[in-house]
């Protein structure tokens, strides 16, 4: 039997990977299909373009961004010991996007899972990989927010179309004994009576995929955009604030604010609260839009990739999502 190690660890972040694709749709492009302009989009939301993936599925975006998360870490496919996917839009029910990647990068050795926590998605599976880390049982999680909501957006409609991007990041977990290090507290929630503001109701086990389904579009993304805009606001800042207090964090402390990427008013907002500064804010929505699961990762390996995070760094990571889902984690970057 394989022995657990009860030396006290925490869980760092010891690389990050990212895949964009190629494929771009500017706010141009939604003036052509649906009665919109470039300037609402802009200033209601942030966004000026984001990418869609044209061939695949969430696992190809999800593969993709733990190749280059192995390129630049020289991790190996065989070390790797769990692959969470955090993502609202698998590939499908079952296999796990988790297992498609596991395959795809020939991850012999590692076991897996797909994890449904919307917005929120990366913060839960980052949580669940850090204890995995802590228990002294695992050395090597990888974690990956992957979503293609290329696939489940309705191109008709104005209030969601503009909002969502495709994307996939991923990063590497690995315990550290210097607890200055990694992960120092989490604070997550969720709240199922959210459920009528934001959903898709098609396809799962209560409402079946027909053509009654199909013809009432329940395939897609319903949001209800104010209401689920008050919610944000609040839950956002609300967690934020509160993960600083308990953590004795003053404004001046915290290096950058890692906000879910789903509009930039909720993300000013939110920063305000926290009495920190613009340039503590790591933003990319003008970007990608709202790639679901995928907008903390991305956030992290942009701001690695341009150098912009340092080792020692304090980041406090916060999200709003479908579920309700929403939460905090305050973290102490690890990478040179
Ligand atoms: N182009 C032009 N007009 C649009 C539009 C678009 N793409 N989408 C909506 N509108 C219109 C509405 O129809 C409405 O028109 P009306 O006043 O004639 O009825 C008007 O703009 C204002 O709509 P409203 O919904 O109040 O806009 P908003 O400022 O709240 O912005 C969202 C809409 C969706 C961008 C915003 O509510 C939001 O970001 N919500 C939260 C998203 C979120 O955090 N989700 C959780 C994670 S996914």
């Amino acid at each position: 039997m394989r022995k657990r190690e009860r030396k006290i660890v925490n869980a760092q972040i010891t690389g990050v990977g990212k895949y964009i694709p190629e494929k771009i749709l500017d706010n141009k492009y939604f003036e052509k299909i649906v009665d919109t302009s470039d300037e609402w989009i802009r200033t209601r939301t942030g966004i000026r373009e984001r990418h869609v993936l044209e061939e695949g599925g969430t696992s190809t975006l999800a593969t993709r961004a733990v190749e280059n998360l192995m390129e630049q870490t020289g991790l190996k496919p065989e070390e790797i010991e769990v692959i969470i996917v955090a993502t609202v839009s698998p590939d499908m029910f079952f296999p796990a996007t988790a297992c498609l990647v596991q395959d795809n990068i020939g991850a012999k050795n590692a076991w897996g899972f797909d994890l449904s926590g919307a917005c929120s998605g990366f913060l839960f599976a980052l949580q669940t990989g850090a204890n995995l880390i802590e228990s002294g049982q695992y050395k090597k999680v990888v974690v990956v927010g992957a979503d293609k909501m290329s696939s489940i957006v309705d191109y008709t409609d104005r209030t969601t179309c503009v909002i969502f991007g495709d994307g996939g990041a991923a990063v590497l977990l690995e315990p550290t004994e210097d607890l200055e290090y990694g992960v120092q507290d989490s604070i997550l929630h969720c709240d199922g009576s959210g459920k009528e503001a934001l959903h898709m109701l098609g396809g799962g086990s209560l409402n079946p995929a027909s053509h009654e389904t199909v013809d009432k579009k329940m395939h897609y993304i319903y949001q209800d955009g104010q209401k689920v805009f008050k919610v944000a606001v609040k839950g956002m800042a609300d967690v934020s604030v509160e993960i600083m207090k308990r953590n004795n964090l003053k404004s001046e402390d915290i290096a950058y604010l890692v906000p879910h990427q789903a509009n930039l008013r909720i993300i000013d907002a939110t920063a305000r609260r926290m009495g920190i500064s613009k340039d503590q804010v790591i933003i990319n929505i003008d970007k990608y839009g709202n790639t679901t699961a995928a907008t903390i990762p991305l956030c992290l390996a942009d701001y690695y990739e341009e150098k912009k995070i340092q080792r020692g760094d304090k980041l406090v990571l916060s999200a709003f999502g479908a579920g309700f889902t929403w939460g905090a984690i305050y973290l102490t970057w690890s990478i040179d």
